[in-house]
């Protein structure tokens, strides 16, 4: 039997925060969507990780000499021996390349060993916890890239997301468009106004969670219409909308603060390129209209689900924008350097967002986080991965609480912004997800339908 895990500090954390009693099991990789995954979607994933070290051979010879060919063939032999392992259903194997989450992914398959009987034998690539097995992919994506120095800091999926961005153009310009034409007369709106505005930005920022690169299979995701003149006609697809809740909380937070107190919103990002602008857009709005003072955002430390934002990524998209000959693209890129410069804008990553744990856990895994997550009088996560580890994962009743889902994940009022793209959604109203299901079978993964789901003081 496995020992309990520990937490990124090396204390020891328990089974009992890991078991649900009363909860339903997680998705497996053997069945439906989940399988579909695993089959389809990340072998097309690792054979274009693949194609684009190997469209990248002259770079590492020009950059690193020989040490860099050999350092491509090395970790394209890596990525391959993976393709296999998955393919053909082999035993889950532990990490092996010595990096700071090495020991509590190791711990943590250990953990899912001690789940299974000894008929079962070895966790499987299909036959284990798909949460698990998905993150666990892309964690040894990174471990082959790491274990090939000098192209150990190469980020595999990183053309991919900068494809994004640069499809995305005219939507871009239309939104900062928008958002510039609106702050210079932020000042004259009244409350209603203010709120309208609020609502639209929330909307976009939802809808851009459609243009995630992992659903697609690496292949691009862009947004190339106005999503602008598109937010009536998308209205029908939010499932669940707590707009009003989060307007109260942050117009009551503006009513009462005094001049000097903080009003901080926490984003947990999700996607680089299109959704990353619809993210940054609506927290300069957060900022502009004085509904907060502070906005910190939290990324990836590994290139993450193809296209999550990385450092690099958040880094990279704001200086495109300043540098852009468009004059309300370059005007946003600047502030938004501004904002980063003066610490009203503040980024910040944490390990923890690219283990495979449910949210449940990051009070004992993580307690730094959890203690960093409750400065946050809201906190936005975006995307659909955020949600399936807000909710376990779990095969839970379309009509169970939200609250409950969360199995006592409350570090601050909270809010899911996401598509549908995974089969796990809680908080419907009865038989409303039935009703969807024999109208549209497919319409808990198309990414067509979209939530605000809050958890908080009401
Ligand atoms: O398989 C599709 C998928 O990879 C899901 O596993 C995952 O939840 C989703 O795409 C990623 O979406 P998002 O970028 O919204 O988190
Ligand atoms: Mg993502």
């Amino acid at each position: 039997m496995a020992g309990p895990p520990k937490s990124l500090s090396g204390q020891d954390v328990g089974f009992v925060c890991f078991s649900h009693p009363v909860s339903p099991r997680p998705y497996r990789a053997c069945r439906s969507f989940a399988y579909l995954t695993i089959k389809d979607r990340i072998p097309q994933i690792l054979t274009k990780a693949i194609d684009t070290l190997h469209r990248h051979k002259n770079e590492f010879f020009e950059k690193h000499g020989e040490k860099g060919l050999e350092a491509e063939k090395k970790a394209i032999s890596l990525l391959s021996k993976l393709r296999n392992e998955l393919q053909t259903d082999k035993p889950i194997i532990p990490l092996v390349e010595k990096f700071v989450d090495t020991d509590i992914w190791n711990q943590y398959l250990d953990y899912q060993q001690s789940l299974l009987n000894e008929r079962d034998g070895k966790p499987r690539w299909f036959h284990s916890p798909w949460l698990f097995v998905e993150c666990y992919m892309y964690r040894r994506i990174h471990e082959a890239v790491i274990q090939s120095p000098p192209i150990d800091d190469f980020d595999v999926f990183k053309e991919s997301k900068d494809q994004s961005f640069f499809q995305s153009q005219e939507s871009i310009v239309a939104l900062c468009t928008h958002l510039q034409e609106l702050l210079s007369t932020i000042e004259d709106l009244d409350e209603n106004q203010l709120k309208n505005e609020f609502l639209k930005f929330l909307q976009i920022s939802l809808w851009g969670n459609k243009c995630d690169l992992s659903l697609s299979g690496g292949e691009t995701s862009a947004q190339k219409n106005n999503i602008i003149n598109s937010l009536e006609d998308l209205k029908p697809f939010v499932l669940v909308n707590d707009v009003e809740h989060l307007w109260s909380l942050l117009s009551n937070c503006k009513k009462i603060r005094e001049n000097t107190s903080v009003v901080r919103v926490d984003i947990v990002l999700d996607n680089s390129g299109f959704e990353l602008v619809t993210d940054l857009v609506l927290a300069d709005f957060f900022l502009s209209s004085k509904l907060a003072t502070e906005i910190h955002f939290y990324g990836k430390t590994i290139p993450w689900f193809v296209s999550d934002t990385t450092i690099h990524d958040f880094k990279w998209l704001i200086a495109q924008m300043k540098r852009s000959n468009h004059k309300w693209m370059s005007k946003c890129g600047a502030e938004w350097e501004n904002y980063i410069r003066t610490g009203r804008w503040v980024y910040q990553d944490h390990m923890f967002w690219t283990l495979p744990h449910e949210y449940s856990t990051m009070a004992q895994v993580a307690p730094d986080l959890y203690a960093e997550l409750q400065q946050a009088n809201l906190i936005l996560f975006k995307g659909d991965l955020n949600y399936r580890k807000l909710t376990g994962d779990r095969k839970w009743e379309f009509t169970i609480p939200f609250h409950q889902a969360l199995n006592g994940f409350h570090p601050a009022p909270l809010c899911s912004v996401r598509t549908l793209k995974a089969e796990v959604q809680v908080g419907l109203q009865p038989g409303q997800g039935e009703k969807l299901t024999a109208s549209e079978p497919g319409w808990l993964t198309s990414g067509k339908y979209g939530i605000f789901q809050f958890d908080g003081p009401l």
